[in-house]
């Protein structure tokens, strides 16, 4: 697998030294309401009883930590991410909560190891901006998404978003502006992640943009919720 390619390693650097306070950061720029959003597109993933689930850009695992929580019918998890630093994390939150049940496995969304047609649900939470804003490689890691799910198999992300009212954008905007890029930055340590977060997010596809780009990929079915007036959103779309 090349996940050295150098339209990559940026990226990947950069997440590789994110780690130590990523969660924490998270709670706080988000004031906890992060792992709401993670729950409710974990319940999503888990409805229509799928096989297999795979969440991409895991990260922390946050994500695959749901679930496994809340996994009725015990199945299949697994939790892909390109940075070794980022899936040690999440193996010692696993081990920390007792949870069982998610394997994990280093690897490039551009080049998934999965057969085609083969997993029922593709989730990712707040990694779908990583991999299409100002990304090179945007068509390609959606083309393997689609290529890996089953007919009818779906894709559910939650990610960033643009609220409608242009005064809440502007307070949205404001926030992203000063608490994420600044007060971000220098809690964390890691002012370059802070300052691309930032920068993506406000830049980042309204929910209209981000329809016609899955629409544009095959995607069908597309259903988009808002978060908290918009600053996030929560979307189903299906092969
Ligand atoms: C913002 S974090 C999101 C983590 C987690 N899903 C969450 O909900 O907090 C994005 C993650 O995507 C990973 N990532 C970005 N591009 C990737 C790619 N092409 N293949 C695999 N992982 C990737 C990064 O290493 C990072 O861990």
């Amino acid at each position: 697998m090349n996940i050295q390619n150098p339209s990559v390693r940026p990226l990947q650097k950069m997440f590789d030294e994110v780690p130590r306070r990523y969660d924490l950061m998270n709670r706080l720029l988000t004031f906890r309401m992060d792992e709401r959003w993670r729950r409710k597109a974990a319940k999503l993933c888990l409805k229509d009883h799928p096989s297999h689930i795979v969440d991409i850009c895991t990260g922390t695992g946050d994500l695959a930590c749901h679930l496994a929580r809340y996994n009725p019918d015990g199945a299949r998890i697994t939790a892909l991410d390109f940075s070794e630093p980022m899936l040690a994390e999440a193996c010692k939150k696993f081990n920390r909560q007792k949870l069982t049940g998610v394997e994990f496995l280093f690897g490039d969304v551009s080049e998934l190891p999965f057969e085609s047609e083969s997993i029922d649900v593709i989730c990712i939470g707040f990694g779908f901006r990583n991999l299409t804003f100002k990304n090179i490689k945007r068509d390609l890691y959606l083309s393997e998404i689609y290529r890996v799910l089953k007919q009818g198999g779906k894709l559910v992300i939650v990610e960033t978003s643009q609220p409608k009212n242009k005064m809440i954008k502007s307070l949205y905007h404001l926030y992203l502006l000063i608490f994420v890029k600044y007060i971000g930055g220098f809690l964390s340590g890691n002012k370059k992640a802070y300052h691309y977060l930032s920068y993506s997010a406000i830049h980042y596809y309204t929910p209209d943009e981000l329809k016609s780009l899955l629409q544009n990929n095959n995607f069908k079915s597309l259903n988009i919720n808002n978060l908290f007036f918009g600053a996030a959103t929560l979307t189903l779309a299906v092969k």
